[in-house]
């Protein structure tokens, strides 16, 4: 297993360029099974969680040609249709799911194994509920067989229906715009999650003749279509990644040029970043933002789903809540464990006292190099940057759970002045 060794401390200076979104571009690829026409997407990001859903689709018969570095991909419908997706293809990847609705919706059958993904949810795990129940209330029946197999089908096309989502979830969102733009008649969706990578979907889907509309802050309509046409999709930048890259320089009185993104999808994360004394100014697709020579702590964080504070960046404000003078807290609404990542930044130096859902961060601490474990996609990408602000040397392990979503993080950082080296 990769580890990465960084020695620090590094100020951060220079540009960043920001890479596709991986949550966009995960279900944008698992909607090409919907298609009958080629599908062009770009400015697919280079991580293991797209190369495992191309590893996916191939497997299930569609043709994937790749150009620009794998940064392009046409993805071409065989005749060789499947309609299996293994336990091996989607273990490592929550997002895997969001084929059985498609191939249900399209070809009315498909067995598609329960998903892996990060472990995010202490005991109850990251259930699919919301996406089994939802997909039933618009025909699809299914069983739950030996192996952890869900064994789908539909009689005929998935009827439009009018549902609500008991919570708001982004990815059963995504799986039931998806399914329903086959169906027969009208849907409606209440309850629906707004995040930009929802939004990114639904553009790329109408792009190719879906017709999908907002009819309310959460309610989306689907009219359902009989077929989609030939599509040329861009992906959007990753607001995770950028908003990564912004704390980073926040974090180490660094200057960075962050540029290939929508500012304004992150303005929650950049109004907070202000008021710990980040200079930032956004033009058109770059944020330059200088960091401060003492860092305001942030009182009370509390993670939303969109237009709120992302819990995905939770762990890497964290880094720069123990930096900060003085108390913090972050309350974490969505996820139930995404605190695994306080134990080892304590390694580091930290003080963070965790309590359920609520993790209380003294501030004031100057990290010095340790050894540590990344245990899920974010916490490796907070570790990474606790380690780049430390004293001497940091070895992070487990680095693989960064590689399925943060693209070339160590090149990306090492060109604006960390230290950071790939141990193999
Ligand atoms: C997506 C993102 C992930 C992000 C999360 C919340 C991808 C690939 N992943 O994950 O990075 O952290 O949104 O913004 O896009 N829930 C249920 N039953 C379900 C589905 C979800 O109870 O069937 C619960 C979850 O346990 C969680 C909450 O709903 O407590 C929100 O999860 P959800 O929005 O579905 O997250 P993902 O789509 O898995």
């Amino acid at each position: 297993m990769d580890k990465f060794v960084i020695k620090g401390p590094s100020i951060l200076k220079g540009q960043v360029l920001i890479s596709g979104s991986k949550n966009s571009a995960l279900p944008i690829l698992a909607s090409t099974l919907l298609f009958d026409k080629p599908v062009v997407i770009q400015n697919l990001p280079r991580v293991r969680d797209i190369d495992t859903m191309l590893n996916l689709l191939k497997s299930l018969g569609s043709k994937i040609e790749f150009f620009n570095n794998k940064k392009k991909v046409r993805i071409t419908k065989t005749k060789k249709q499947k309609y299996f997706a293994s336990y091996s293809l989607l273990k490592t990847m929550r997002a895997g799911i969001l084929v059985l609705g498609p191939l249900v919706s399209k070809y009315q059958k498909s067995i598609v194994s329960f998903p892996g993904g990060c472990v995010l949810n202490g005991n109850s795990g990251r259930p699919i509920n919301l996406h089994l129940s939802a997909l039933q209330k618009l025909g699809m029946k299914y069983k739950i067989k030996k192996g952890g197999y869900i064994y789908a089908k539909s009689n005929g096309k998935l009827k439009g229906k009018t549902l609500k989502f008991q919570t708001i979830s982004v990815g059963a969102s995504q799986h039931l715009i998806m399914s329903s733009i086959l169906s027969n008649g009208k849907t409606t969706l209440h309850n629906v999650a707004t995040e930009p990578e929802v939004v990114d979907l639904i553009n790329f889907l109408n792009s190719a003749g879906a017709n999908i509309k907002w009819v309310g802050k959460r309610i989306c309509q689907i009219i359902g279509v009989n077929s989609l046409k030939e599509t040329n999709y861009t992906v959007m930048g990753d607001r995770i990644e950028a908003g990564t890259f912004c704390v980073a320089a926040t974090l180490n009185k660094g200057n960075l040029l962050i540029k290939g993104f929508d500012p304004s999808l992150i303005k929650t994360e950049l109004d907070l970043l202000k008021k710990t004394g980040a200079k930032i100014k956004t033009v058109e697709d770059t944020i330059h933002i200088k960091g401060p020579q003492k860092i305001t702590k942030i009182k009370h964080l509390v993670t939303k789903e969109y237009s709120g504070f992302p819990t995905d960046l939770a762990p890497i404000f964290m880094v720069l809540l123990c930096k900060a003078s003085g108390r913090s807290s972050i309350t974490e609404n969505i996820f139930q464990s995404r605190f695994m990542h306080a134990m080892e930044l304590q390694r580091l130096g930290a003080k963070i006292l965790i309590k359920k859902n609520k993790a209380v961060i003294e501030g004031n601490t100057n990290f010095i190099g340790a050894e540590v474990m990344s245990s899920d996609l974010r916490a490796s990408a907070a570790l990474i940057l606790a380690g780049v602000s430390a004293k001497g040397t940091t070895v992070v392990s487990r680095i693989y759970h960064c590689d399925r979503g943060y693209e070339s993080i160590e090149k990306k950082l090492n060109k604006v002045g960390a230290s950071i080296r790939r141990l193999n």
